[in-house]
């Protein structure tokens, strides 16, 4: 048996509460990680703030905007304990439908050049890349280009 059918995923609202929990996972997968300020503003803001759930442990999360016909995904992460255990996948299928049913069209993200695990994930799911954004990210040496990757729903 996997470890993916030992879990039963469910995803919910982010809620405030959760941040500290999620802040540390953060800080691990991202070299550049967001603030729990950020996380905070997002969930103010009326974003679609998820979490990734099984008894009672953060599996992995994900912030997502909606605006006019089009959803963005402005972070995703799975905690490192279960990554590339099919997690990621069903996140991003339920991110799918919640932006379908917010009548999205399409969904828009960016992912940094050298991530070739996550844009290998993306393009399985069928995103294509439409742009580069020159240098869009911090790096260790200077910057960092982002690819942007399209998905029509
Ligand atoms: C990228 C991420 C969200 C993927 O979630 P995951 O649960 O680990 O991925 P899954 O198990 O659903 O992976 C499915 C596919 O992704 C690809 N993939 C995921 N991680 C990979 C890695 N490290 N190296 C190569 N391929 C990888 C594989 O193609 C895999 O399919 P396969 O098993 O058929 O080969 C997760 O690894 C993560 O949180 N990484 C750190 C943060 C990050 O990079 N977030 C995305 C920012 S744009």
């Amino acid at each position: 048996m996997t470890a993916t059918t030992q879990l039963n995923p469910s995803v919910r609202e982010m809620r405030e509460s959760d941040l500290t929990r999620i802040i540390l996972i953060e800080r691990e997968i991202f070299l550049f990680p967001w603030s729990p300020a950020n996380f905070a503003d997002s969930i103010q803001s009326g974003y679609l703030c998820r979490v990734m759930e099984d008894n009672n442990a953060i599996l992995g999360y994900s912030i997502m905007m909606i605006g006019p016909d089009e959803a963005h995904i402005l972070t995703l992460g799975i905690n490192p304990r279960w990554q590339n255990k099919g997690l990621g996948r069903k996140l991003l299928n339920y991110l799918f439908e919640l932006a379908r049913e917010n009548n999205a069209k399409s969904m828009l993200l960016d992912v940094r050049e050298s991530n070739h695990g996550a844009a290998k994930l993306y393009k399985q799911l069928g995103f294509e890349q439409i742009a580069t954004r020159k240098g869009y990210y911090p790096a260790m040496c200077g910057r960092e280009d982002a690819l942007v990757m399209r998905l029509m729903l």
